[in-house]
This record gives C-alpha cells, sequence and structure tokens, in this order.
C-alpha cells in the first residue's frame, strides 16, 4: 500500500507542501519541474501524453498548483474528484473569467458596498457595458443583501470577507442561504483571509477565488489568480472557458505560487500575531480616531469572523484623527513599512486607499473615506514593526 502524506485527512500544512507534487516520475524531483514548454509530442493524431497537448489547455506545473489549491480549499472534495481549482494570469482574470462563465446579458450580480477597487471597477465598468447590471449591497446586513437580490435575475452573489479596505467581515454560511433561495451561486474572494483562515466552499459558498499574488504567493514576486469551485459542473464550465478566454498563469508563475504555498501556514500564523501587536499599539494612540481589524472584541464583525476564520489575518485599516493630509503623512514617515500597493508579502506594506488602490471608485458607492490607511502587515520583526508605526504617527 502507498503511504499518501497528502490524502483528504492530512493536515492543512502537510496539503500545502504535497498535494499535486509527488516526486517527479522521471527524476524523483522533490519540487515539480517548471515544465517551461508550449507543446507537447503525441503518440499518433489525438493521442496525448498524459492529456497534455498545448499549455494553455494544460500545463504539468499548472496542474500542480491547480490541484494545491484545491485540497488546501476543500481537501475531502479535491480527494474525491469534485473539487476542482484553475489558475490564472491575475485575480482579475480569475474573476473575469468566473462573471463570463456564468452571466449573460440581463443578469444581475450583487456586489460588495466595499470591496477591491479592481473587482468593482470589472463588474461596473467593463460587465456593465455588456448589459450585466450589479447592486452593491452592506455585506454585514442579512436584510440589506436579501433586498439586493433579485430572485431570478441575480445569477451572483459576490463576497469579499474581510472586505478591502475596511475590513469587514461577512456571514458565509448566512449569505449563502439567502442566495441559493434566489437561484443565485455565492463566490467568495477568500484572498484577505487565505484557505488558512478561511474555508468558504465548506461554509457553503459556491465559488473561491483568489488574487494568489497576495498572501498565496506571499513574496511579492508574482502576479496570479485562482478560482475553486466544488460544483462538478461549473468546474466544468470554468474549466472550459479558462482555456476558451485563455488568461492562464504561465509555468514560471505557476511554480512561484507554489513555492509561496508551502509555508501558507507559518507565514500566515506571524502575520495575524504581528498584525494584532499593531493594531494594538493603533488604538492606543490618541492620533488615531478608528481601528479596523475583526480580530478586536468590538469590531462588528468580530463574532462572525470567530464562527468562520482560525485567526483574524493580518490586514488593518485605520482612520487617521489628523484627517486626509495626516493620513497621508503617515504614509511617508513609515521606513519598515514600504509606501505601495498589494498585500500579504512578507514585508509590511502601507498604502492610501483613496488614492491608491481605491482611486478607481471615487464617487461611487464604494468610496473609501479620505483619512483610511491601509497596512499589510508582514512577518518582520514585531518590536520593529510596532516602533515604525510609533514613529511614523509622530
Ligand atoms: C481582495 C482582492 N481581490 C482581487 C484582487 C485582484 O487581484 P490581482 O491584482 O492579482 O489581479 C485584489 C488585488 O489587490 C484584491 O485585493
Amino acid at each position: 500500500m502507498t503511504h499518501e502524506p497528502y490524502g483528504a485527512d492530512a493536515g492543512f500544512e502537510t496539503l500545502a507542501i504535497h498535494a499535486g507534487q509527488e516526486p517527479d516520475a522521471t527524476t524523483g524531483a522533490v519540487v515539480p519541474p517548471i515544465y517551461q514548454v508550449s507543446t507537447y509530442a503525441q503518440d499518433g493524431v489525438g493521442n496525448l501524453r498524459n492529456g497534455y497537448e498545448y499549455s494553455r489547455s494544460a500545463n504539468p506545473t499548472r496542474t500542480a498548483l491547480q490541484e494545491c489549491l484545491a485540497a488546501l480549499e476543500d481537501p475531502a472534495g479535491a480527494a474525491a474528484g469534485t473539487t476542482t481549482a484553475m489558475s490564472f494570469a491575475s485575480g482579475l482574470a480569475a474573476e473575469d473569467t468566473v462573471l463570463r462563465t456564468v452571466l449573460k446579458p440581463g443578469d444581475h450580480v450583487v456586489v460588495p458596498d466595499d470591496a477591491y477597487g479592481g473587482t468593482y471597477r470589472l463588474v461596473s465598468k467593463v460587465a456593465g457595458p455588456w448589459g450585466v447590471e450589479h447592486t452593491p449591497a452592506r455585506l454585514t446586513d442579512l436584510d440589506a443583501v436579501a433586498a439586493a437580490v433579485q430572485p431570478g435575475r441575480t445569477k451572483i452573489v459576490w463576497v469579499e470577507t474581510p472586505t478591502n479596505p475596511l475590513l469587514r467581515v461577512a456571514d458565509i454560511a448566512a449569505i449563502a442561504e439567502v442566495a441559493h433561495a434566489a437561484g443565485a451561486i455565492l463566490v467568495v474572494d477568500n484572498t484577505f483571509a487565505s484557505p488558512y483562515l478561511q474555508q468558504p466552499l465548506l461554509l457553503g459558498a459556491d465559488v473561491v477565488v483568489h488574487s494568489t499574488t497576495k498572501y498565496l504567493g506571499g513574496h511579492s514576486d508574482v502576479v496570479g489568480g485562482a478560482v475553486v469551485t466544488n460544483d462538478p459542473e461549473l468546474g466544468e464550465r470554468l474549466a472550459y472557458h479558462q482555456n476558451a478566454m485563455g488568461a492562464v498563469s504561465g509555468p514560471f508563475d505557476a511554480w512561484l505560487t507554489l513555492r509561496g504555498i508551502k509555508t501558507l501556514g507559518v507565514r500566515m500564523d506571524r502575520h495575524c500575531a504581528n498584525a494584532r501587536a499593531v493594531a494594538e499599539v493603533l488604538r492606543d494612540s490618541a492620533k488615531v480616531s478608528q481601528v479596523l481589524y475583526p480580530g478586536f472584541e468590538d469590531h462588528d464583525g468580530h463574532h462572525v469572523a470567530v464562527k468562520q476564520m482560525k485567526d483574524f489575518g493580518g490586514m488593518i485599516s485605520f482612520r487617521h484623527a489628523g484627517g486626509e493630509q495626516a493620513a497621508l503623512d503617515f504614509c511617508a514617515r513609515t521606513r519598515v513599512f514600504t509606501l505601495g500597493e498589494s498585500l500579504g508579502g512578507v514585508e509590511s506594506l502601507v498604502e492610501h486607499p483613496g488614492r491608491m488602490t481605491h482611486a478607481s471608485v471615487a464617487g461611487s458607492e464604494l468610496e473609501v473615506p479620505a483619512d483610511l490607511v491601509r497596512l499589510s502587515v508582514g512577518i518582520e520583526t514585531v518590536d520593529d514593526l510596532v516602533a515604525d508605526v510609533v514613529q511614523a504617527l509622530g
């Protein structure tokens, strides 16, 4: 009997290191090789070796990443072959593929009233002109979500939790019921939590999307996206569109993402611990009017976060009591926190959402406060992070 350390009952870290990544059959290489190749020799017309034909359709390095992602989001479903994952060139390419697989002109989507600006731009400015309508809803208010849903017309309820950048927490299981009752599917953007902290498919979601650029990749060296579903029929349609639309990840990007995933568990533990320490310092400062961090008991999504997340993540936003200029000055003064977009890497980042990641939602219902600062707390020495925040507050 073969010993399979990566079976469905294996722990998260074991799956992260082994799922989809058996030693190479020819050489025993313990890490999947980078199959930097576009096409594959066929043993006769239509007689493919292990299904590989052309790298847009399938590539062994990408296959390894996809199998690993499916196992992390839903170990039992992945082992049974009912849960599948697809890897893309970016998070937005993954989201676009979901939208164009599920929707047609005339359909309607419920979107969060706080979300990554690029997601809202994709739905409103790209899908909108093709005839897809959307309604923003406050995801923390189930009645608001139910009121936004149009039974028969709404095909997707789109959830981000925790949200970017206001760290609101949506109750995935409860929203799944609302979506399903109206005949819609529930898509959860799991980028902020990562599958280590939260597994939406196990809570009732139909599809998970990721910007793997963030915690999954984890080292700010690769852009990528993923879609995972536990609905086999939808999985087939998504896989068809992945190939037909073609926004796949290249082999080296897939390899870098897999390499990052191996340490996801230990990185997330440190991200969470460091974020808590930084959040506490911010809460103690008179220069800060509000700290948005789901780990605090007085955060209005705390009890839901406790129910559906293993820990509270590495993201914090705060409102500077001194207003917009003071928020901008804070961003200019940090030394360990690097001023930059993105999040989820080992290095700490600071940004001003209103002028940076969320500039595209200015003037919309998703506009963010001008005094808001967002921190992606990295895994540097916690004392250095705390000292940096204290000196930047001045
Ligand atoms: C929550 C969230 N979803 C999706 C995306 C889009 O991903 P990408 O930048 O990889 O296209 C981002 C990017 O910042 C994000 O923060």
